[in-house]
């Protein structure tokens, strides 16, 4: 890792960054200086363009933009194969079993599960691709719900109607494919691990009807709240103390499922602002699962007991939104022809101090305060749970934090800052906490936006040691196979890079299968192709109006 030589004399206000001065560190942070005072004073943030990865000429370009956002982003100017000592083809030991490589996988549903919670031809097909894109950690897949009241959509994969042993069946397929296709491209799978990501989806529930919202909430939200049509006294959709507890119990009976199945390790998922991310924020819930860190951490603690108790030799692991910024919507005054505003901060200042974020200083919520994070890994750590993989916000209500983007899903608003910055929060966050935590293992998301210079960042930031595994999500969905061709050295194909369209995100929140439309034939040639052109258009045409004064 690149330590600094001397300590920052005046840190930056922005704890994930290394600038030195408040005059340095506004130069580089003026999207989010600007963010944070227009958002005090109501005013709209100023127009940004920001260049698109695919047009910049050679690297030393890409290099240089890099450096104004960030100076201590490290990128190689060659990709390294494999066979030339690449950083990202060192194997790593995770508690005794030594994965092959530091590219990892992200979990990535699509909606396209049966409603009983088995895989489809769809969901076969992905995680074949999975097995074939080379890495050596595959974290989870995709989301696994734990019981049924719990998916976010009907075709979510689960335990449905309490049928285990139905489920068992439909993840024993999907891992077998996984590790047939992994085996019969690359020679061997035993040094790839493979983990169930489990979860139950909180807030943003729909387990009978994709358009139709059944939360389960763990406290009420000021901002959220009237986002998703929840009655500030509506208490029906709170969970009581007792259905914790039984949901305790049935993550830990889907660990002991993913184990009999042949999972390498559980995720219990803390992330993108569903149930377990909630309780990282449930300061103003009363009870044994609210109020004090401690008890905001009960619900994993004890889920990890339980887990030790009936599994041993499991190994656990935790995917988590290590930092938060409250709601975001689209500016109003800017939207029209046939697109949202950009992004702008839902207006938090009436709730100061911001008591509903994880990671996120609550008297300046769009600042970054590692604090909360690092205690909670610290604490996993000495549960002997140092697997992490660490994502950020919510893809609900701040979609340009964990999944920045050029283009928007179509009922989203636009970038509001370069998705150069995303990439980078999220990089220079991870690398906090490993400097924190040296002893748990990381992953980093949010690589997809760099396209062709994925490979090339990737393996300078694994070998700076500012995270143990470069996690590729979108990117895998168009070009699985990128990180096989990196190791082989091979020549990126440049025309299946992801572009970030966003159409696996559209498609979904239309009801429709998720993939990758525009690059992947299979879902180019499915009948749902068309299908998403035309809720498209119906929505472009529904935003074709004159913008607010
Ligand atoms: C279609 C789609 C489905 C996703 N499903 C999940 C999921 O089931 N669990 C999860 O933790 N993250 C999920 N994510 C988030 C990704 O794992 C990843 O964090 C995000 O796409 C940013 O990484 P990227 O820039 O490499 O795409 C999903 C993302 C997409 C685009
Ligand atoms: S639809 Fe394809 S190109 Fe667009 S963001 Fe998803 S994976 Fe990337």
């Amino acid at each position: 890792m690149t330590q600094r030589e001397n300590p920052p004399v005046f840190p930056c206000i922005f704890p994930a960054c290394d600038n030195f001065s408040p005059k340095v560190a506004f130069k580089h942070h003026r999207l989010e200086f600007c963010t944070i005072f227009l958002s005090y004073s109501g005013r709209a943030m100023a127009e940004e363009t920001f260049q698109k990865i695919g047009h910049f000429k050679e690297t030393a370009a890409f290099i240089g933009r890099l450096a104004q956002i960030r100076p201590n982003l490290p990128c190689d100017s060659k990709v390294l194969s494999a066979a030339e000592g690449s950083p990202l083809a060192q194997p790593i030991d995770i508690g005794g079993f030594v994965v092959g490589n530091r590219w990892c996988v992200q979990p990535m549903e699509g909606w396209d599960g049966t409603t009983g919670g088995q895989p489809t031809e769809h969901t076969l097909r992905r995680w074949r691709h999975f097995g074939l894109s080379g890495c050596k950690l595959v974290w989870g897949g995709e989301a696994f719900a734990v019981q049924a009241d719990g998916r976010a959509n009907p075709n979510q994969l689960g335990i449905i109607d309490g049928d285990e042993s139905r489920a068992e069946k439909g993840v024993v397929q999907l891992l077998r494919t996984l590790r047939d296709s992994h085996r019969e491209k690359f020679g061997n799978a035993d040094d790839l691990l493979v983990g169930l990501q489990l979860t139950h989806s909180g807030r943003f529930c729909r387990p009978r009807d994709k358009k139709q919202l059944e939360p389960k909430i763990l406290y009420h939200h000021p901002l959220l709240d009237p986002k998703l049509g929840i009655e500030p006294d509506d208490d029906s959709v709170l969970i009581s103390d007792d259905y914790i507890r039984a949901l305790i119990d049935r993550y830990i009976r889907a660990a002991a499922l993913a184990q009999r199945a042949g999972f390498g390790f559980v995720d219990l998922k803390h992330c993108h602002g569903y149930l377990g991310h909630e309780f990282l924020s449930a300061r103003t819930r009363p009870g044994p699962f609210g109020g004090s860190l401690e008890n905001r951490t009960r619900f994993v603690r004890e889920i990890i007991q339980g887990i030790r108790a009936k599994c041993p030799g499991l190994r656990i692991a935790v995917r988590l939104s290590a930092f938060d910024y409250p709601p975001f919507k689209p500016d109003p005054a800017r939207g029209g022809a046939g697109k949202l505003g950009p992004g702008i901060p839902e207006n938090f200042t009436d709730f100061l101090p911001y008591r509903w974020g994880f990671g996120c200083n609550p008297d300046h919520p769009l600042e970054i305060d590692l604090t909360e994070p690092i205690a909670l890994v610290r604490m996993l750590s000495n549960l002997d749970v140092r697997l992490l993989n660490i994502s950020c916000g919510s893809p609900y209500y701040n979609p340009h934090l964990p999944r920045p983007a050029s283009f928007p899903p179509s009922d989203g608003y636009q970038p509001p800052e370069d998705p150069l910055c995303g990439v980078a929060r999220q990089i220079g966050v991870v690398r906090q906490l490993k400097q924190a935590c040296p002893d748990s293992v990381f992953v980093g998301s949010g690589y997809s936006y760099l396209q062709e210079y994925l490979p090339q960042v990737a393996q300078a930031v694994v070998r700076a040691g500012s995270t143990d595994f470069v996690g590729v999500g979108r990117m895998i969905l168009a070009y699985w196979d990128l990180p096989a061709d990196t190791l082989a050295g091979n020549p990126l194909q440049t025309k299946r890079l992801c572009r970030t369209f966003s159409d696996c995100t559209t498609a979904p929140r239309n009801g429709l299968i998720s993939g990758c439309y525009p690059l992947d034939d299979h879902y180019k040639n499915a009948a749902e192709h068309d299908e998403l052109k035309e809720k498209k258009s119906e929505l472009r045409k529904s935003l074709t109006v004159v913008p607010e004064k």
